[in-house]
């Protein structure tokens, strides 16, 4: 596609933009407009909607306090079939567009993105790998709005970058360099491809623009300074090169699922950081063989790891020294061995000042941490935020302030400070869940004497706990579950959904009642095993910070006509079925449980989606027995599902996940993340366009070049409904 002037599209411009030449709304407006018919006719699936449409009609501001202002009772869309096609299907009745992409400007003097491996400047770009997004409204005059629906702030994990072998190859001209040592360019470029943006979006009608020239863009990448706050705050695991006495540290990495606190600011799970870092083969010897080397294993750095991109091999610069994680040093304080220890937090950021720097929360413990959602704070009462640990038999977390919620603080002077008080200190849980269908949260703290005195690690303190918080968990017996993912909490009951993303490791003889699927499914010639599709987990507490509670499996995902006694426990038809649930996000406007796939055991059949779904309550379906040979493992199902209670909604293009959903607080328009659409693109095809698994979103009409992007979308009912309804 040859490049024009009309940045990408659907930007809107501040006035200060507009005089130096970009286009005005109305021009970005006309421009879309034109390229309507191209949009559908290029895109059209039947029975759906592609990319495109207009139309004109403004939301209305609604409190985001009050209750569901806009519950959705009956899921009122035709649900869009499963699709392999190149593009974005929505149902009828709803448009969808672009807004926001890889590469986008996010200052007013940074150049279109070209979209040919040869942009540079990603400090100032858009990242890769859009993942977990929160809205934070502006009002009229650009000040934090609890009520605002047409114009905020999304907060964006960019998580990861489509990869094959070191590089990350759709940013380099060439595909860049797979072997090792990478040059100092390619790296430099990839360090500042991950983190966090902050990107001012403004609604005009039902059209959506990001704004390149907002004041209030920010990025945050693998080299911002942070401040470690919380137990793990001056430990001697977090002594580096950078930071002697262990106050602070650099980036955060691999940003997976988000949260919004009760302040209102933005948090976000540092997820897969682990493999970022290298450590030399002989480092268990360097280290003494001290308790971090049985850290280091079980957070998954055996001496001799190879690291995913090389950056250590960059230069003799920290910039690159810092990846690895090897005692090579006189001590702590001359190398970067404990650089890795520096990652795996839930951070906090006031998307409303960039002039704060980003805090590390070590109470929430350090993990492979996907979303925080916090349960609604009442009160007098604690704080309470739930997480998942990603990885094959990791745990489910819950934290509980030490502080009690004053409401006053949902709108404090101080949004960072408030996160001070509130997730600074507390504590720390972790879940075993009981065949009988109750469950308990353990404490993982010195009071616990199971941990004070644990033969299994050595516990000196709560700072060992913040750091090495898996291994706490191991110690008091947490059930190992199916890769725990997002959380998100029903407003009208307070229960808490957990996705089980899939688990290739989950066995006959392992499987339990929280996790009691292991089963095989084909996909083409190949055999998968284990839990291949996932489920969802429900949790019911009489009171959040509740040491006990109750739990059924809301939802088994599985292929529609696999076997219903064993695999399609939940009776999903063609209107339903999915695999892989990884996103999940309850609307606050409406109530709608939004689950999102990031998948590839039923991408033979479908492309990764999004599904609506208008969940019952724990309990409300029954108990189920699976044979596994000889043994039998008796689960707590919730109820069948129908098209009524779970429909697809959306999706996505070629290669890609669906993830980060967020939403106006009228529940008008909802902004979804379309990631690494594309990633089974083969380096060696990186300048040959026609053999990308995926052109999204060249084909949707936005941008130049033909290279996939990760973008954001927004999607819109035409008669100006609430979504879902
Ligand atoms: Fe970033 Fe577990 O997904
Ligand atoms: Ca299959
Ligand atoms: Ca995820």
């Amino acid at each position: 596609m040859p490049h024009d002037n009309i940045r990408p599209s659907a930007q809107f411009n501040d006035e200060d933009s507009n005089r130096s030449g970009n286009p005005t709304f109305d021009e970005v407006l006309a421009t879309r407009l034109s390229r309507r018919g191209l949009l559908r006719g290029g895109m059209g699936v039947a029975g759906a909607t592609a990319l495109g449409g207009a139309a004109a009609l403004a939301g209305c501001a609604t409190a985001s306090q009050a209750p569901l202002p806009a519950a959705v009772n009956v899921l009122g869309f035709t649900p869009v079939a499963k699709s392999l096609a190149d593009v974005v299907m929505i149902p009828p009745g709803y448009s969808a567009q672009v807004i926001y992409a890889l590469g986008d400007p996010l200052t007013a003097t940074t150049p279109a993105y070209r979209n040919d491996g040869t942009d540079t400047d990603f400090g100032n770009r858009a990242g890769d790998h859009h993942d977990g997004m929160e809205w934070f409204g502006l009002d009229a005059q650009g000040r934090p709005s609890d009520s605002a629906t047409a114009r905020g702030l999304l907060v964006i994990n960019h998580e990861a970058t489509t990869d094959e072998k070191l590089s990350s190859f759709f940013i380099h001209p060439t595909g860049g360099t797979a072997t090792l040592p990478r040059p100092a360019a390619e790296v430099d470029k990839e360090l500042m491809i991950h983190g966090l943006a902050v990107v001012e979006v403004e609604g005009r009608g039902r059209q959506w623009a990001y704004k390149p020239a907002s004041p209030l863009n920010r990025r945050v990448t693998t080299m911002t300074e942070a401040a470690i706050h919380g137990p793990a705050r001056g430990s001697e695991h977090l002594v580096t090169k950078y930071s002697g006495d262990a106050t602070k540290c650099r980036g955060t990495l691999n940003n997976c699922g988000t949260g919004k606190t009760p302040w209102g600011t933005f948090v976000s799970g540092e997820e897969n950081w682990y493999g970022y870092f290298f450590r030399d083969a002989k480092d268990d010897d360097a280290r003494k063989k001290d308790k971090q080397v049985q850290a280091l294993n079980r957070y998954g750095r055996k001496a001799g790891a190879a690291s995913r991109h090389g950056w250590e091999s960059g230069g003799s610069a920290d910039t690159y020294a810092r990846w690895n994680n090897s005692a090579i040093g006189a001590s702590a304080k001359d190398d970067f061995r404990n650089e890795m220890n520096s990652f795996g937090y839930i951070v906090e950021i006031d998307p409303y000042d960039k002039s704060q720097a980003l805090r590390k929360r070590t109470a929430l413990g350090r993990l492979g941490h996907e979303n925080a959602t916090f349960a609604r704070a009442v009160a007098g009462q604690p704080v309470v935020a739930y997480m998942g640990d990603d990885a094959r038999g990791e745990y489910i977390y819950k934290f509980v302030s030490a502080a009690k919620w004053d409401p006053a603080d949902a709108r404090p002077a101080n949004r960072l400070g408030a996160g001070d008080k509130y997730l600074d200190k507390g504590t720390l849980y972790v879940a075993r869940f009981k065949a009988d269908g109750s469950g308990e949260w353990l404490e993982l703290s010195m009071n616990n004497p199971v941990i004070a005195g644990s033969s299994y690690f050595e516990f000196k303190n709560e700072a060992d706990i913040a750091v090495f918080t898996r291994l706490a968990a191991d110690a008091v017996g947490a059930t190992k579950m199916d890769r725990p993912e997002w959380g998100g909490v029903n407003p009208k009951n307070g229960e808490v959904y957990i996705t089980l993303t899939n688990n290739s490791a989950r066995t006959p003889a392992t499987a339990d009642a929280a996790n009691p699927r292991a089963y095989a499914d084909m996909k083409g010639s190949k055999e998968q095993k284990g839990n291949v599709n996932g489920h969802i987990v429900r949790l019911a507490e009489k009171q959040p910070a509740d040491a006990a509670f109750l739990w059924d499996i809301y939802l088994f995902a599985a292929q529609a006509d696999a076997d219903k006694a064993t695999v399609n426990l939940s009776s999903l038809s063609d209107e339903n079925d999915l695999s892989s649930p990884d996103g999940l996000v309850f609307s606050k406007a409406t109530g709608v449980c939004w689950i999102q796939t990031d998948d590839g055991a039923y991408t033979d059949t479908t492309n990764c989606m999004l599904l609506a779904a208008l969940p019952g309550q724990r309990g409300d379906g029954g108990s189920k027995t699976l044979k596994h040979g000889e043994r039998s493992v008796t689960t707590h199902a919730g109820k069948p599902q129908t098209s009524a209670t779970l429909k697809r909604f959306l999706v996505g293009p070629k290669g890609a996940e669906i993830t980060g959903i967020t939403e106006t607080p009228d529940g008008r328009a909802i902004f979804v993340n379309i990631q690494h659409a594309g990633e089974n693109t083969k380096m060696s095809d990186v300048n040959d366009p026609s053999k990308y698994e995926s052109q999204w979103p060249a084909n949707a009409g936005y941008g130049a070049g033909k290279r996939p992007r990760s973008a954001t979308i927004v999607v819109t009912k035409n008669d100006g409904g609430v979504i879902g309804s």
